[in-house]
């Protein structure tokens, strides 16, 4: 996140915000080419000049959180402190206030061009809904109108299959660690599957598992040169096909995850939190746990590679508020570790195993159920 690039320049700022308007902030400010930092500082600014500003609704804000540059943490509270206004309050007006005074831009005069967003759906811990998020959100982000590629960067082949898809037979020398060695023999566009339902308007197009990949981190240790590169330089023929490109991510942590974060880097030029990690979590404390390991091995990447890799937040998945009190607290958790923190929550539904067993996408299964909605919700924030 910024205060990683920015040196000592920024701190965070912890907050709770609605999640209508922390997703208003990020599409607004994404339509501006700005940073949402960048925007949240504006609208800060413009707020300490309106002493007047009027109240706002917060109901349901939850916790949040973006990057200040230095002194912005506490100048804020005092301010809200002089106000006689709760931070919630502060920032909502503040925000409010930013998006009344800088509408959005018609798509047509945007001015930053961006490459292909890139999106790795990870963590190392099983069944915590890599899988499902990652077929959701490219079904989602489809039926808006965008041209979605997914790859199932995982061996095992579940997004394949669940999408109703065929694995890219072995020795066919058109995978995906083919591509990634150099050695394919034909054009990458010729591995792909489009998927054929009608709502996805041909512009759902999947790369298949193939079982070559359980060979992955050997086969990549033994490059000699370019092997953070080698995703980038596997799908570089086809990026401009795409608006968005979601990686499936395995359940480890190996070298192949390594080259998965760095696919997913802040290219130069490309606004920050815009390609990165979205990591499905429970609300457990298993997952914590593997969340700090994931982290560390983010940070370490950085560290050697000299780039930055962005969290884009957590999806707190199969989330049953009946099961008790630890569960709600471990949630409310989640929303205070990362900045933007918990961008969804979805609660475990049959509608998601009836899909799986029958090999239909979600949204085709069942366009109306709760899941479909909420991953429609979430796929408009990472649209931005
Ligand atoms: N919100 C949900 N409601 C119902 N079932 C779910 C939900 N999320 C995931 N599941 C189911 O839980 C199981 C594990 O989910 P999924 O395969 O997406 O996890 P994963 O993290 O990809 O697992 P792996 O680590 O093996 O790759 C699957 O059977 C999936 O259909
Ligand atoms: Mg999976």
């Amino acid at each position: 996140m910024g205060a990683e690039i920015d040196g000592e320049s920024s701190e965070k700022l912890i907050v709770n915000l609605s999640p209508d308007l922390r997703r208003d902030l990020r599409i607004r400010a994404a339509e501006l080419g700005l940073n949402l930092s960048d925007a949240t500082a504006s609208a800060l600014s413009a707020w300490y000049a309106r002493p007047d500003s009027a109240a706002v609704e917060v109901k349901g804000a939850k916790s949040w959180g973006t990057y200040l540059p230095a002194g912005g943490v506490a100048r804020f509270a005092a301010e809200c402190q002089q106000r006689d206004v709760t931070k919630v309050q502060g920032i909502s007006q503040a925000i409010s206030l930013w998006l009344q005074t800088n509408p959005a831009v018609p798509a047509g005069d945007r001015l930053v061009s961006q490459p292909v967003k890139r999106i790795l759906i990870a963590l190392q811990k099983g069944g915590v809904g890599k899988t499902f998020l990652a077929a959701g959100l490219a079904q989602a982000l489809a039926e808006m109108g965008l041209r979605v590629l997914v790859v199932d960067y995982d061996p095992q082949g579940h997004l394949t299959r669940r999408l109703g898809q065929e694995l890219i037979p072995m020795d066919s020398k058109a995978s995906l660690l083919d591509h990634m060695l150099g050695v394919a023999t034909r054009h990458i566009r010729r591995s792909l599957a489009v998927l054929p339902q009608s709502r996805f308007g041909e512009r759902l197009h999947l790369l298949p598992a193939c079982q070559d990949a359980f060979l992955f981190d050997v086969a990549l240790s033994r490059m000699r040169a370019g092997r953070e590169e080698s995703l980038a330089r596997a799908l570089e023929p086809i990026e401009g096909d795409y608006d968005v490109i979601i990686l499936d991510g395995p359940p480890s942590l190996g070298l192949s995850m390594d080259i998965a974060m760095h696919y997913v880097h802040r290219r130069p030029g490309e606004l920050a939190d815009r390609s990165g990690i979205l990591m499905p979590v429970w609300p457990d404390l298993p997952s914590f746990q593997a969340y700090d390991l994931f982290d560390s091995q983010r940070r370490e990447l950085m560290t050697m590679a000299r780039v930055q890799v962005d969290e884009l937040g957590f999806v707190v998945n199969a989330y049953d508020a009946r099961k008790g009190a630890s569960v709600q607290a471990r949630h409310d958790e989640w929303g205070e570790r990362s900045a933007p923190g918990v961008l969804a929550v979805f609660t475990d539904l049959k509608e998601q195993r009836e899909a799986q067993d029958r090999a239909i996408p979600l949204l085709e299964y069942d366009p109306h159920c709760d899941l479909s909605k909420g991953l429609r919700t979430l796929a408009k924030e990472m649209a931005a």
